[in-house]
């Protein structure tokens, strides 16, 4: 995989009570939703042409507990791209406490019709930003 231009994304979250589990932290599942979230979001801002499906995860490892009313950052950013697919790392912060919650990456692929295809060449390498 080349390595390409990175754009960080953000998502700020308030943990309500519906995440929580019965021990009063957030439901893996929920992190892991958000993280996809976030990789898909910031693999179709770089290749805005392309449709992506989520074709593997790193680990998650859930290094500190997020509780109800904690404030968590997820962030995402390309980190590399190959012919068919890019690399993401995605990562989350209790912004209360600026523990690391789970640090990991996604990789997606440009997917037609159930098939892959190429990626284009990212916007931000054409014409240098967002537009
Ligand atoms: C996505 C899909 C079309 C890929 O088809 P495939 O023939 O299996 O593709 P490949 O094994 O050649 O992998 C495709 C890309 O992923 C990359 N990839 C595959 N396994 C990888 C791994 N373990 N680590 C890193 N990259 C990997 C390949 O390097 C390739 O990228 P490149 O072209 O940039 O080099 C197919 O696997 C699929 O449809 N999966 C289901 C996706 C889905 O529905 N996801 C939602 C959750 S159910």
């Amino acid at each position: 995989m080349n390595n390409a231009i990175s754009v960080r994304h953000e998502k700020t979250l308030l943990i309500r009570p519906e995440f929580l589990n019965h021990g009063g932290t957030v439901f893996g599942g929920y992190m892991m939703q958000w993280a996809d979230d976030m990789a898909y979001n910031a693999a179709s801002l770089a290749f805005p042409s392309a449709g992506f499906v989520t074709k593997l995860f790193g680990q998650f490892d859930f290094k500190a507990p997020v509780r109800g009313g904690d404030i968590v950052k997820i962030y995402s950013e390309v980190e590399s791209r190959g012919t068919t697919s890019c690399k993401i790392q995605v990562w989350a912060i209790n912004a209360r406490t600026q523990a690391e919650v789970f640090r990991t990456f996604a990789v997606m692929v440009n997917v037609r019709d159930g098939k892959k295809v190429r990626l284009d060449e990212p916007l931000w390498n054409r014409e240098g930003g967002f537009p």
